[in-house]
């Protein structure tokens, strides 16, 4: 064998001279207790899994950059927004939601949006999906929704009459259950999605005014999705086609592009708005808040570990720059939690200091210490601790968001009364093309193949309730007996 390759070393770095034959008493064993370069291998295979998310478990991602190409410094003074053609390095990964770690890709589902800029103020991630609006309006109901998307605990099988008999019982969710059922639902790649931040996030001026902001990704690709059938056949020729597709694009110098767009609401309107902008189930219209561009979000690096850069990337709402806040939505501020939550078991208590998850244009300053697997610790410091007079880090007040003025009693509203869930449902359902309706009616009737009558007669009456013509259609392609799989149009 040619000298000129490395020589394979145990991990601790000691030669090894034969990597094919494990020790052994004769040339029939037994093996020897000593083989430690064995008993490594072994070892580490057995460690070479973490969990996976428990959501959103499948997924692709890629490195690319944000170009600022308008001045939006009215609204944020966030630092990423500094000044037209300004660039941010970003990391993007997109996700179905319900499918295993290594489910088919064109499957019916939401596809996940999740965005990680490396700005000079650390981290914002911007953890969305491919939809405005989401199927609930409070956490406490997430799990719940999340069950009935994942395997029966008795059959392990998927479950449709557990999502239709939720969805049925969550009006609130109707929303985007037309979404989902639609041809938006069943996108044919990952370059072919809009995105969207969906929750309202807040944004801060130089002048300390807040205003309320909700953000768009556009696709320049244009979008492009699959009928059941083609999506069929995709999966039974290909469980990765939307990896292979975003992996091939960029190879080939094809890179994926999205226009980045906000929606602004000075802050006092929230008060007066007809909708509650802090509701995700609901968009804001854009007539009443028009889009405004902002920049162009290019994709031009492929990954070279998918395990240590995808599989460990670690997006969180909670991180956030200043210029770009939080807003009451509780959806929001419940995510706020769960995602450091997750990745503090999934990943490690160090999650934030792996390639992928540090920042790379903002130096990180605290006062955390040690835990399992700590490789950043500083050297030599007498600063361990704060306050203290030895030139550690320290709070900086300037960068203090001004004070949000809330009111109200103490108390678990329910997040139903006097909502309507019907009106925007409707609206997108009257926006749709004739065809696109005969899709949503056949991909609803398909997926409610087993479900029993009484779950789909309650569901029956919120689509009559968003607009008769859809309950009706819906009751059409039912009687049918389609099984999903209604030829369209190409
Ligand atoms: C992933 C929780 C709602 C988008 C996750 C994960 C958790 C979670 C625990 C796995 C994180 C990990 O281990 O890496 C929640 C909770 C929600 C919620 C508690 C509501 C209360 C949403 C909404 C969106 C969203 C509304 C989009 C607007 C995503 C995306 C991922 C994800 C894109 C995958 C991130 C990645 O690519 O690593 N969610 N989620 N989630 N969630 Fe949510």
């Amino acid at each position: 064998m040619s000298q000129k390759e490395p020589t394979l070393t145990t991990s601790a770095g000691n030669p090894i001279a034969d990597n094919q034959n494990s020790l052994s008493a004769g040339p029939r064993g037994p093996l020897l207790m000593q083989d430690y370069q064995l008993l490594e291998k072994l070892a580490h295979q057995n460690r070479e899994r973490i969990p996976e998310r428990t959501v959103h478990a499948k997924g692709s991602a890629a490195y690319g950059k944000l170009t600022i190409t308008h001045d939006i410094t009215e609204y944020s003074k966030a630092a990423i927004f500094g000044e037209i053609g300004k660039e941010t390095e970003c990391f993007l990964r997109f996700s179905t939601v319900a499918g295993e770690r290594g489910a088919a890709d064109a499957e019916r589902d939401v596809r996940g949006f999740a965005l990680k800029f490396y700005t000079e103020q650390g981290n914002w991630d911007l953890v969305g999906n491919n939809t405005p609006v989401f199927f609930v309006r409070d956490p406490y109901k997430f799990p719940d929704f999340i069950h009935t998307q994942k395997r029966h605990p008795r059959t392990n099988l998927r479950n449709m009459t557990a999502a239709w008999d939720f969805w049925s019982l969550s009006p609130e969710s109707l929303h985007q259950v037309t979404i989902l059922m639609s041809d938006r639902g069943l996108p044919r790649g990952y370059r072919h999605v809009n995105g969207y931040g969906s929750h309202t996030y807040s944004f801060i001026n130089a002048n300390d005014e807040r205003f309320w902001v909700k953000f768009h990704f556009k696709t320049l690709q244009g979008i492009e999705t699959l009928s059941n059938e083609e999506a069929a056949r995709i999966v039974s020729e290909d469980r990765e086609s939307s990896q292979r597709d975003l992996y091939e694009s960029i190879e080939r110098g094809d890179f994926p592009k999205w226009r980045f767009c906000v929606q602004i609401m000075p802050e006092k309107e929230a008060e007066t708005y007809r909708w509650n902008p802090f509701d995700l189930t609901k968009v804001w219209s854009h007539s009443d808040y028009p889009l405004i561009d902002v920049g162009i979000l290019e994709l031009n690096r492929n990954p070279q570990n998918y395990f240590a850069e995808v599989e460990q990337s670690s997006f969180s709402p909670s991180n956030i720059v200043p210029g770009i806040g939080f807003s009451p939505d509780k959806m929001l501020q419940a995510r706020i939690f769960s995602y450091a939550d997750s990745h503090r078991y999934r990943v490690g208590t160090h999650y934030e200091m792996i390639p992928v998850n540090r920042p790379k244009a903002a130096k990180v300053n605290h006062y955390h210490a040690d835990g399992p697997m700590r490789f950043d610790a500083p050297q030599g410091t007498d600063a361990y601790y704060e306050p203290n007079s030895f030139g550690g880090p320290v709070q900086d007040e300037s960068f203090a968001e001004p004070p949000l003025r809330i009111s109200g009693d103490a108390d678990r509203y329910n997040h139903r009364d006097g909502n309507d869930d019907y009106t925007q449902a409707g609206e997108l359902f009257r926006l749709m093309s004739d065809d696109q309706k005969e899709q949503l009616f056949y991909n609803i009737a398909g997926s409610m193949e087993g479900v029993p009558e009484s779950i789909i007669q309650r569901q029956l009456g919120h689509f009559d309730q968003a607009d008769p013509d859809y309950g009706a259609g819906v009751r059409r392609a039912l009687e049918e007996g389609n099984d999903g799989a209604k030829p369209v149009e190409a």
